[in-house]
């Protein structure tokens, strides 16, 4: 009877310390994408997404640790740094803090235009030298590539531009890319770039593309000729049931299609990172929080 009792607390305990620290431990993903036959020195982004106000060890350490000696290009953050449970702003500094020197963008998520911190948010990314593409585009030069970088307005709450996207087309040796919190639209933005593309795509009156009624963002960003897409906001799911995998993205239907990882339409990649942090449930299983770098290689 001890002999059980003792079996059985040593295996709740053990369970909760998984738990423990599949929630709080990330991992870092390191993915090699774009032309595999190219030999140059690839485009280097790193991709971070859906903090949620949360600490990773004092002053983010285990972030830290998975980025020190990381050599970057680019950085990107796709959106949910905060939400509406944040009350400090400070495991977002220590974060923004301990991030390489290098061009550094953010495309707002649905989380942080509720949250009560939203203007310490834009005030931390101002600080540290955080690029706000809310329906904006740069374009940059890396190791002798031009890339050009397209952000959205938050596919549900906030009121993405779908004429951004016209003429961001790849061109040769360029790098384009798309970001966007969700790699999925609300209804009221598939409305909106389902007008902007009917009346502003020439194309489409000669050629036999259905209409842009999906909501999916690889769709669009693959109509419009897009190399890369990066997303956030599904967590890889959260909670996923051994044999069933994930079972709730918010705002996809059962079962998700778009999780977590590299999703691809003709010559367009998505890739969504599973990120950081947790929402509803303060807790993850088997779906580690995630620093993902990409690599790309561009023809
Ligand atoms: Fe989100």
């Amino acid at each position: 009877m001890v002999c059980c009792f003792v079996a059985l607390a040593v295996l709740t305990l053990t369970a909760l310390f998984l738990v423990y620290r599949e929630t709080r431990w990330p991992q870092l993903t390191v993915i090699q994408l774009g032309d595999p036959d190219d030999s140059g020195e690839p485009v280097v982004i790193l991709h971070l997404a859906d903090l949620h106000g949360q600490l990773f060890g004092k002053d983010q350490e285990h972030i830290r640790n998975l980025i020190a000696g990381k050599e970057v290009d680019v950085v990107v953050l796709t959106g949910d740094l905060v939400d509406e449970h944040t009350t400090s702003i400070e495991p977002l500094n220590s974060l923004l803090e301990c991030l390489p020197e290098a061009p550094r963008f953010f495309v707002p998520g649905n989380h942080d235009k509720i949250a009560p911190v939203t203007r310490e948010l834009y005030a931390s990314l101002s600080k540290y030298g955080v690029t706000i593409l809310d329906n904006k585009k740069v374009s940059l030069s890396k190791k002798g590539k031009r890339v050009s970088i397209v952000g959205l307005d938050d596919p549900y709450l906030g009121t993405p531009n779908p004429e951004l996207l016209t003429g961001h087309g790849a061109s040769e040796g360029e790098l384009s890319i798309l970001l966007c919190h969700a790699p999925t639209f609300g209804n009221r933005a598939v409305a909106q770039f389902k007008d902007t593309w009917d009346s502003c795509s020439k194309e489409v009156a000669t050629s036999q593309k259905p209409r842009f009624t999906s909501g999916s963002v690889l769709e669009l960003a693959s109509r419009h000729d897009f190399d890369l897409v990066l997303a956030g906001h599904t967590h890889g799911g959260q909670i996923k049931i051994p044999g069933l995998g994930a079972v709730f993205v918010p705002g996809q239907g059962f079962p998700p299609k778009y999780v977590e990882g590299v999703y691809r339409i003709g010559s367009t990649t998505m890739f969504i990172t599973r990120g950081l942090g947790t929402s509803r449930l303060p807790v993850r299983l088997f779906s580690r929080p995630e620093v993902a770098i990409i690599r790309w290689f561009t023809a």
